[in-house]
């Protein structure tokens, strides 16, 4: 069995799971690397493995129900999960479709779902499970279907929270606002300017303060800390100013 904690981060190979990869690292934890791209996952744990982390890398769907099974059982233990894979794509209500609503709940909910309950399967006492939700959770323009996965992955947060309080296993989750990843930086610079503006703070948020938000989590001695959503938006979800 591994001396270090063991933490899995899904979503793994680019953005936020990237950066909390690295974060988890850097405090200590050996870390296992899962996302459905073969590249850059690859590549990337390739550099860190070389850098001297201890990394392994699983190339798998987290809706593939047998795939998760058997990755969970390759595993001698785990002690955070970080459910932080998840599609998106936009388009108003009247024009999605109810497969743009179904595949995006699929992934987003349902494969959240999946990995928390094979992971169930080899936690003990004291592990810690970390759901990535999105401040779209509160409302948006034209993300129905994002916005409603969001808000399963609160509520699936706070109903796992309370149902596995007294195994010991706490179940907490970050919603991240604007954040400067591939996303933000393929809109034209005036709608990154239009965004920017709109955020109390006028600044646009990195992975590595996601990552943070997250280490808090993981951190064997947050203890008795569960069904918690913490907002990392630049105080953009406190609503607008009347004044
Ligand atoms: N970037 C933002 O501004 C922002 C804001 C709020 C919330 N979020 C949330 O943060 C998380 C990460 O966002 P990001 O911007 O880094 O996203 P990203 O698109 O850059 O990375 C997501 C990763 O998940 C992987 N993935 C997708 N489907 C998968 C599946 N079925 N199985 C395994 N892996 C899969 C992708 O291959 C990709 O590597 C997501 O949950 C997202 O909804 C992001």
């Amino acid at each position: 069995m591994s001396e270090k904690e063991v933490a899995l981060v899904t979503g793994a190979g680019r953005g936020i799971g990237l950066s909390t990869v690295r974060r988890l690292l850097a405090d200590g934890f050996h870390v296992v690397m899962v996302d459905l791209s073969a590249q850059p996952l690859e590549t990337e744990a390739a550099t860190l493995r070389a850098a001297g982390h201890p990394v392994e890398h699983r190339v798998l769907s987290i809706t593939d129900r047998a795939a998760v099974a058997a990755m969970m059982a390759s595993l001698t233990r785990l002690d955070v999960l970080v459910n932080n894979a998840a599609v998106f794509w936009d388009g108003r209500f009247d024009s999605i479709t109810e497969d743009d609503f179904t595949k995006m709940y699929e992934v987003n909910v349902v494969g959240t779902f999946v990995m928390a309950q094979e992971a169930l399967k080899v936690m003990k006492r004291g592990s810690r499970i970390i759901n990535v939700a999105s401040r779209a959770y509160l409302a948006g323009y034209a993300h129905a279907p994002y916005i409603t996965s969001k808000a399963g992955t609160v509520g699936l947060t706070r109903g796992m929270a309370f149902d596995l309080a007294e195994k010991g296993i706490m179940v907490n989750a970050v919603a991240p606002g604007l954040i400067e990843t591939d996303m933000f930086r393929s809109l034209t610079p005036e709608r990154q300017q239009e965004l920017i503006a709109k955020q109390p703070t006028k600044t646009v948020g990195q992975p590595e303060d996601i990552a943070n938000g997250i280490a808090f989590f993981a951190d064997p001695r947050t203890k008795n800390v569960t069904g918690q959503i913490l907002t990392l938006d630049g105080g953009r979800s406190m609503g607008i100013s009347i004044y």
